[in-house]
């Protein structure tokens, strides 16, 4: 009967990033080479960071790359990485990153950083298999292709039946005891580590595999892997929306201020603040947009702070507020609606304002009732503001 592992074992994640990426053929060791804007050891700590358990990490890096490697590790947020130097093959590399894991360790898993796309729930996958049968699993994919054997000649001397085949991936991961064990064996060189444990008498399971998890291994991998990030940039979160609608009545002792600009020689709007409705449709729709409330609950319809307020203040704050939300504004788009004042000869000023504050585009239309309702009557002027919203990459 095997050990079972119990679930207080704590686990260590060796990523191999030693490696100089011949077959890639790119002027940097391929763990640095980026894609999707980030060194591949970027993304595989991503992955490993969102594991539902929280993780050692050793990264085994080039000896002239340490501090690349811990930068990196440090920006993808994983400051505690250790980071140590690599051998000449992948294995005196794994074996290097064995050495430097802690002696609480119970359950280790090596990834090649070259799996840059490798989901989280792989590491998972493994790290559930390993505990519940005490022994080493590794992820696999069927092998689709018919699969010959054939000589140095080319020669096929047979079809192999593929349904017994899989094609392995990383992580792997083991008992530390059985891993140790088969490194210590002073082994020959295998290319993946169930292999060296398999030969040093441990047996090894499958658990199922990605395609995502793909080695990065020629300049075509690397093209397909930058587009699969491409795509899923644009499966991204949709685009949130606000709406926003104020109205304030002529009547006021002040003079007239709308869209951020004042008028001379017209009347004033009644309000708390300066009584700008473009102003504040906006800020509401912002807000609304991004779900954190609107311009009363914000601001407060009587706080002495806002009285006489510009509407740049309201602007200014909300675009705060959405910056430290993590969204950025898409755009804004506003229709005035009054009879006065008459808008047409200030929009460009008044866009420009506004979108100056806001750091986006924002339109500004304006239109008359045609006599209707208090608009058409003159009593007040009304805004329906429009905001889209994105979550921040
Ligand atoms: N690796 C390593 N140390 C080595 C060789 C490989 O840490 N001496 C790592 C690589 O960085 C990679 C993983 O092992 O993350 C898988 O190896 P491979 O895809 O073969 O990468 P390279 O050896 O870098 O590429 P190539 O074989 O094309 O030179
Ligand atoms: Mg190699």
């Amino acid at each position: 009967m095997l050990d079972r592992m119990t679930t207080a074992s704590r686990i260590a994640v060796i990523i191999v990033a030693a490696g100089s990426g011949t077959r890639l053929g790119a002027d940097l060791p391929k763990a640095f080479v980026p894609v999707g804007g980030r060194p591949m050891l970027a993304h595989a700590l991503h992955s490993v960071l969102g594991m539902s358990e929280r993780a050692d990490i050793v990264v085994v890096a080039p000896a002239d790359r340490l501090d690349e490697a811990r930068t990196i590790a440090a920006d993808a947020g994983a400051p505690e990485t250790t980071v140590v130097a690599g051998g000449a093959t992948r294995q005196a590399s794994v074996a290097a990153g064995l050495a430097a894991i802690g002696d609480d360790v119970d359950l280790v898993l090596v990834h090649d950083a070259a799996r840059a796309l490798t989901p989280s729930t792989q590491f998972d996958r493994v790290v559930v298999a390993v505990r519940a049968s005490g022994r080493g699993a590794v992820p696999g994919l069927a092998v689709a292709d018919t699969i010959k054997r054939a000589d140095a000649s080319g020669e096929i001397l047979e079809t192999v039946d593929r349904s017994a085949l899989s094609a392995v991936q990383t992580p792997q991961g083991f008992p530390r005891t059985q891993l140790a064990e088969a490194y210590a064996a002073q082994p020959d060189d295998f290319t993946d580590d169930a292999a060296l444990v398999a030969a040093a008498g441990h047996p090894v399971g499958l658990v199922p595999g990605d395609p995502l998890a793909f080695k990065i291994t020629t300049p075509w991998d690397l093209v397909r892997a930058e587009q699969l990030l491409g795509s899923a940039q644009q499966i991204a979160p949709l685009p949130r929306v606000g709406v926003g609608v104020d109205t304030h009545a002529f009547g006021g002792d002040g003079a007239l201020w709308v869209a951020g600009l004042r008028w001379p020689g017209e009347a004033g709007l009644v309000g708390h603040s300066d009584a700008d409705p473009v102003a504040h449709a906006i800020t509401d729709a912002l807000l609304a947009a991004a779900g954190l409330g609107d311009i009363g609950s914000v601001f407060g319809t009587s706080d002495p702070r806002y009285a006489g307020a510009h509407g740049e203040v309201f602007l200014r704050a909300a675009a705060g507020m959405l910056r430290e939300a993590g969204f950025g504004i898409g755009n804004v788009s506003v229709q005035l609606i009054g009879n006065r004042p008459r808008f047409a000869a200030r929009r460009a000023e008044a866009e420009a304002l506004i979108a100056g504050i806001l750091g986006a585009p924002v339109s500004i239309a304006a239109t008359t009732t045609d006599g209707l309702g208090f608009t058409g009557r003159g009593e007040g002027v009304s805004a329906i503001a429009t905001a889209i919203v994105f979550a921040a990459q």
